[in-house]
C-alpha cells in the first residue's frame, strides 16, 4: 500500500491518506512517513480511533521515546494518570469544563502563545502528535508556523549574525509575561534550557528557526538586546504567508515537527464548549537512519 501526501499550505503540511494508524506496523509505510515529516514538517491524518495506549504505542513505534516533561507537569496532575499523555483539554478530573479562575486553565491559555513543545528542558520534544477526542462546534483551531520558510525568507547578513546563537528558553518565563506567578521552589523547577537558534534535521537540509515564547534570552548578548531580537524574529515567523491554519475534525490526528514549526492555540469559548485532545511528544534524542 502507497500513501499519498496532499499539500495544505504552498510550502509545508500535508494530509496523507489512504492509512489506519493503529494498522501502521510496517517499516516501509513508517520511512514514507518520516520522509513525508521531513518534507512537510506538519502531517494531518483524519478519521484516527486511537485510545490512548494506541496512541503511546504508535508515538514509541514511529519515532522513539516518549517525553514526559513537555509542561509544568512537576507542577500539576495530569489527569490521564500518565505523564506521556499531555491533556490538551478544557476538563478537570471530574470531567466538568474547568472554571475561569481555575490555575489549569490559565494554563492551558498559554497554548495561544506561539511556541514549540518542551523547547524549555533538555531534550527537548521532538514529534508532537495530536489526537482530536472532543470537537467543539466552533472553530477551535490550531495555527501552524514554517520556520524553515521563514529561515528562507532571510537575508544572507541576518542569516550569518544568527548562525552561532543560542537561546535560553523557560515556560516559567512564557507564563509570567501572562501574568503568572511561581514560587522560588516552582521556578527552581522551571529553570530552563538553552537551544540553537538555528536548526538542521538530519533528513532535510533546509535550516531552521526555532523559536517558541519560552525564548526569553540569547546567550552572551544584553537582555534587552536579545529580548528585541527574538520577537522581531518571532513577528517575522508567524506572518500569514507562512501559517496554515488546522480546523479540527473529531478523531482527527496531527503530527508536528517541533524542530522545524512552531504551533499556537486559538480562542474560542472554552467556558461553554468542550474541547478535549490527547497528546504524545517524543523526546529529541539521537535517531538512527536507515
Ligand atoms: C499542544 C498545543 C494547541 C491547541 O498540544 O502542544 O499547543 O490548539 N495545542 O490545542
Ligand atoms: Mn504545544
Amino acid at each position: 500500500m502507497t500513501v499519498v501526501f496532499s499539500p495544505l499550505h504552498p510550502t509545508f503540511a500535508a494530509v496523507v491518506a489512504p492509512i489506519d494508524l493503529r494498522q501502521a506496523h510496517d517499516p516501509a509505510i513508517l520511512e514514507s512517513l518520516q520522509r513525508g515529516m521531513a518534507q512537510y514538517g506538519v502531517l494531518v491524518f483524519r478519521d484516527q480511533r486511537f485510545t490512548n495506549e494506541e496512541q503511546m504505542a504508535f508515538a514509541q513505534r514511529f519515532d522513539g521515546e516518549l517525553h514526559a516533561r513537555t509542561s509544568t507537569a512537576v507542577l500539576v496532575k495530569n489527569r490521564h494518570g500518565n505523564e506521556a499523555l499531555s491533556d490538551v483539554s478544557n476538563v478537570g478530573a471530574d470531567g466538568q469544563i474547568l472554571p475561569g479562575e481555575d490555575r489549569r486553565r490559565i494554563g492551558a491559555l498559554a497554548n495561544r502563545l506561539w511556541h514549540t513543545d518542551a523547547s524549555f528542558v533538555t531534550p527537548p520534544g521532538r514529534f508532537s502528535m495530536l489526537s482530536a477526542r472532543v470537537v467543539p462546534e466552533v472553530a477551535a483551531d490550531t495555527e501552524f508556523c514554517d520556520t524553515r520558510a521563514a529561515y528562507a525568507a532571510l537575508d544572507e547578513a541576518t542569516r550569518a549574525t544568527l548562525a552561532p546563537l543560542r537561546v535560553h528558553h523557560s515556560i516559567a518565563y512564557s507564563r509570567e509575561v501572562l501574568g503568572f506567578v511561581f514560587s522560588a521552589e516552582e521556578r527552581e523547577k522551571l529553570k530552563g534550557a538553552e537551544q540553537p537558534l538555528i536548526r538542521r534535521i538530519a533528513r532535510d537540509p533546509r535550516p531552521a528557526l526555532y523559536l517558541a515564547s519560552h525564548a526569553q534570552a540569547v546567550v552572551g548578548m544584553p537582555l534587552a538586546e536579545g529580548r528585541l531580537l527574538l520577537r522581531d524574529l518571532m513577528e517575522h515567523a508567524t506572518q500569514p504567508q507562512f501559517v496554515y491554519r488546522h480546523q479540527w475534525q473529531a478523531h482527527d490526528f496531527v503530527i508536528w515537527d517541533n524542530r522545524t514549526t512552531m504551533h499556537r492555540a486559538t480562542p474560542f469559548d472554552d467556558r461553554k464548549y468542550r474541547r478535549e485532545l490527547v497528546r504524545t511528544t517524543t523526546l529529541d534524542i539521537e535517531q538512527a537512519l536507515p
